[in-house]
Formats: C-alpha cells, sequence, structure tokens
C-alpha cells in the first residue's frame, strides 16, 4: 500500500556537470511533491513509496563510483514496494539513463512483452538493477562498479521482499549463482532462504538472438506458479515439482535448490570477470540496447 508518493518528474537529460552540482539537481526531484507530467505509460512508475524513497535519495546522491561522473540520472528501481516479484537486470542504458527508470529501452519493450505473456503488467513488479548508473558506452559493469552498488540492491532485497526474483542476464545471476553459465542454468529454479530465485536469460539477449525469445516466454511462464502459493509451499517440494516438469535445459535442478546462498557481500568481492565473458556464446549474445535505439 502506498503511503506517501514522491514523484520523479521526467525531464530532459540534465547535461554533464560536476558531481555535486548535477547530485544536487537529482536531489531535488527527489523531494518534489507535487505531480509532474510524464508520458501517460510511464506514469505509475514514478511513484515511489516512503519506504523505498530514503534509499532512493540516497542513490541519487551516490559519489561511490567513477559512473556518478557519467551518468545523467541514477536508476534505483521502479515498481511497488510490496512486489511478489522481482525483476534483476544488469543497468542502465541510454534511455535508462535520461529518464531514471530501468528498463525503458528496447530490451524493456520485450521484457513488457514478457510479463504480458503471463498476464502481468510492468507496474505490478519490482524491477532492478545491479548498477544503478548507466556504464558508459554501455559496456559491462566493472568489478569495483558493482562492489560500490551491491549494498544498494541488498537493501531493495531487503524492503521489497518478493517471494521470487528473476534474474535477467548473468551479472545478477552471478548474485546467487556465482559460477554458473547461464546458457546451463535459465529456468532452474532455486531457493534461497525461503525465496525463490529463478535466473534468465536477459531480454536484450533474446532481441539479438530470436531464438530466445520462445526460451524465455517458458522461462517467464514458469512465474505465476511460483508466485500462486509459494508463501507456504517448502522450497525443496516446489524445486522439484515445478523445476523438473518445465525446465527445457539439462541443468540439475536439484544441484542447483542446494547451493548455498551467497554471502550478503558477494558483489563486494570481483565477479569472475575474465570467466563471465569467456562464458558469452552464441547463445548469450550482449544484452544492453544499441544507444541509438529507443522505446519512446
Ligand atoms: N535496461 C535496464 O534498466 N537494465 C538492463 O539490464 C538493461 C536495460
Amino acid at each position: 500500500m502506498l503511503r506517501s508518493l514522491v514523484i520523479i518528474p521526467p525531464s530532459p537529460p540534465v547535461a554533464r556537470t560536476p558531481v555535486a552540482a548535477m547530485n544536487e539537481r537529482v536531489n531535488s526531484t527527489l523531494t518534489l511533491e507535487t505531480p509532474v507530467q510524464a508520458p501517460p505509460q510511464l506514469r505509475p512508475l514514478y511513484q515511489v513509496d516512503e519506504r523505498l524513497a530514503p534509499l532512493y535519495a540516497e542513490i541519487a546522491d551516490c559519489p561511490r563510483c567513477p559512473l556518478a561522473r557519467t551518468r545523467s540520472r541514477t536508476v534505483p528501481g521502479s515498481g511497488p514496494v510490496d512486489a511478489r516479484l522481482m525483476l534483476i537486470g544488469e543497468g542502465p542504458g541510454q534511455r535508462e539513463d535520461e529518464l531514471g527508470l530501468p528498463f525503458v529501452g528496447r530490451a524493456g519493450q520485450f521484457l513488457d512483452e514478457l510479463l504480458a505473456s503471463i498476464g502481468f503488467e510492468r507496474a505490478e513488479v519490482y524491477i532492478a538493477n545491479v548498477v544503478k548508473c548507466r556504464p558508459p558506452g554501455n559496456r559491462d559493469p566493472l568489478p569495483e562498479e558493482l562492489a560500490a552498488c551491491g549494498d544498494y540492491l541488498e537493501r531493495q532485497i531487503e524492503i521489497v521482499d518478493p517471494l521470487v526474483i528473476a534474474t535477467l542476464g548473468r551479472f545478477s545471476m552471478a548474485r546467487w549463482f556465482a559460477d554458473a553459465r547461464i546458457s546451463r542454468i535459465h529456468g532452474a529454479i532455486a531457493s534461497f532462504d525461503g525465496r525463490t530465485v529463478i535466473p534468465m536469460y536477459h531480454p536484450a539477449a533474446a532481441l539479438r538472438n530470436p531464438a530466445l525469445r520462445d526460451v524465455m516466454k517458458r522461462d517467464f511462464a514458469k512465474l505465476p506458479a511460483l508466485l500462486a502459493d509459494q508463501a507456504h509451499t517448502p522450497a525443496a517440494a516446489l524445486t522439484s515439482s515445478v523445476a523438473e516438469a518445465t525446465v527445457p535445459t539439462p541443468e540439475p535442478p536439484a544441484a542447483i535448490a542446494e547451493t548455498p546462498r551467497p554471502v550478503p557481500h558477494v558483489f563486494g568481492t570481483p565477479l569472475p570477470r575474465t570467466e563471465a565473458i569467456e562464458e558469452t556464446t552464441a547463445d548469450e549474445p550482449e544484452w544492453r540496447d544499441p544507444p541509438q535505439e529507443r522505446l519512446l
């Protein structure tokens, strides 16, 4: 339930400025009390519950890594604070950087399609990224950037407390499955401290490799059952009944379910970046929208 709203207005991207001036400007957008006109399809996403607002304000002012110097807007996340489903992507692209909202480029368009395929709307789910600022040129986030931002995601998960988390792409997957290959474990269902985590390809991967569209749709099709009665279903039973029935690739769900929950500081240690890059094969193309491509 929304108790008070903080409105982030859509406006032209801020010019590159010194960090302090830029943060002052972004902060001021976070404390506006009155709604500002936004594109109708995005308007609900500007609502931030007061339980998330302090974190969003902190992120808006974040100086923790060099991305603070190159970002326009921070992209903390969007969606209701009491969402049962959380989707976690990688990091903002150009359009996200301009609007301060996650997944508003072409990958976001496909994400909306995936959600619609299971009867969900974007406004029902909480969407976050592992890094809150756009890596210049849409490059991969660096280990130090992931480390700097990791605590924000931890706090988002704690506040939203979703029943189910779907990771989108290998960087968010690494939070729970450090050494996994996405081509092997996508769609597998695991349980960590009573929360279900299901790794999925990044929607942009399907833009570049259309064969992944159906794969992603099949993986998304598992979500309604996980969300339906997950609160009272023992994780082990859930893992065997749902995962065995629907996982299309030869991953072993039981082994995945036993993967120990990573320590909360997993983002504080460098990710296996070289391995992750080597993992990127024909079925796992780069995820990001090309900078020139826009949804809006
Ligand atoms: N846009 C986002 O906000 N996150 C992604 O991971 C990709 C595009």
